[in-house]
């Protein structure tokens, strides 16, 4: 008898940037759950909320947020060093979506999540890079990201088809990441530092990587989303203390995000998508 093959194919959005980008979400992704006929949508919104002054620990998600992206099928929400802002973080992680970097030495929230049964069950690991937390992250430093994997791999909780939103401040981080890990997992997607890469990946072992995915909110002229104002003073180390609170981004929207079509596990297709 011939085994059933496991077929799906998996959307994953990159970091959502402020409640208006999550409304745009929302509203488009049924549309697009249609048109590319998916079976998965994996989205990160470690920024959907504005919780605070400064974009260091003012962002996170509230229900408000979340309640549009689970409404428009948002299946997994991931998140990143922001899980941890604002006042509602424990009704933020009580949405059975939500995940937070699981090498983060929290006991609030958890890092892996599998959705789904039979040919269609997927499981989505969220983990972070030490160089995603800024010297004023609220949230404790997160432990080896190897040492992390390793242990999840024992763990025995990878069920299904695996993919790893690694949230980090280095393309090539994640890109040796990408490869250690080659044909254990369908796909590694870089979130955090919002101006999406170019390229998708398909390596030799069969997993798909996207460096970064990019962010859905609108482009400004920094590509982060928001006024990069405090980070550009901080640069040139000025004092930050008499500024206003941040601003996010003017100007048309932007989505960074990717399509997976996978087999037994493995990427056969990843392909780019952009908002229209
Ligand atoms: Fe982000
Ligand atoms: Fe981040």
């Amino acid at each position: 008898m011939i085994e059933p093959m496991e077929q799906m194919r998996v959307m994953t959005v990159g970091d959502v940037v402020g409640p208006e980008a999550a409304e745009w979400l929302g509203a488009r992704l049924p549309e697009l759950r249609e048109r590319y006929e998916l079976d998965w949508i994996v989205v990160n919104a470690e920024n959907a909320a504005v919780t605070g002054p400064s974009p260091h620990n003012g962002f996170g998600t509230t229900r408000k947020e979340l309640d549009v992206l689970v409404a428009g099928g948002a299946d997994v929400i991931t998140g990143g060093n922001h899980s941890w802002d604002g006042p509602e973080v424990a009704e933020s992680f009580a949405y059975q979506q939500v995940l937070r970097p699981l090498n983060v030495p929290e006991t609030r929230g958890k890092g892996v999540l599998t959705v789904g049964a039979g040919d269609k069950t997927l499981t989505v690991v969220n983990l972070m890079s030490p160089g995603a937390v800024g010297p004023h992250c609220l949230a404790p430093k997160p432990t080896d990201l190897w040492d992390a994997w390793t242990g999840l791999v024992e763990s025995g909780l990878l069920e299904g088809t695996v993919i790893v939103d690694l949230h980090s401040g280095s393309p090539s981080e994640k890109a040796w990441f990408s490869g250690a890990v080659d044909g254990q997992v369908a796909a590694v997607v870089g979130t955090h530092t919002h101006d999406g890469t170019k390229h998708a990946h398909l390596l030799p072992g069969g997993t798909g990587f996207v460096a970064e995915l990019g962010m859905v909110g609108r482009l400004g002229f920094s590509g982060y989303g928001f006024d990069p104002i405090h980070f550009v003073m901080e640069c040139r180390g000025e004092d930050t203390s008499s500024l206003p609170p941040y601003q996010l981004a003017t100007g048309d929207f932007t989505m960074g995000a990717a399509i997976f079509d996978i087999t037994d596990g493995l990427t056969t297709s990843v392909v780019r998508i952009d908002a229209d």
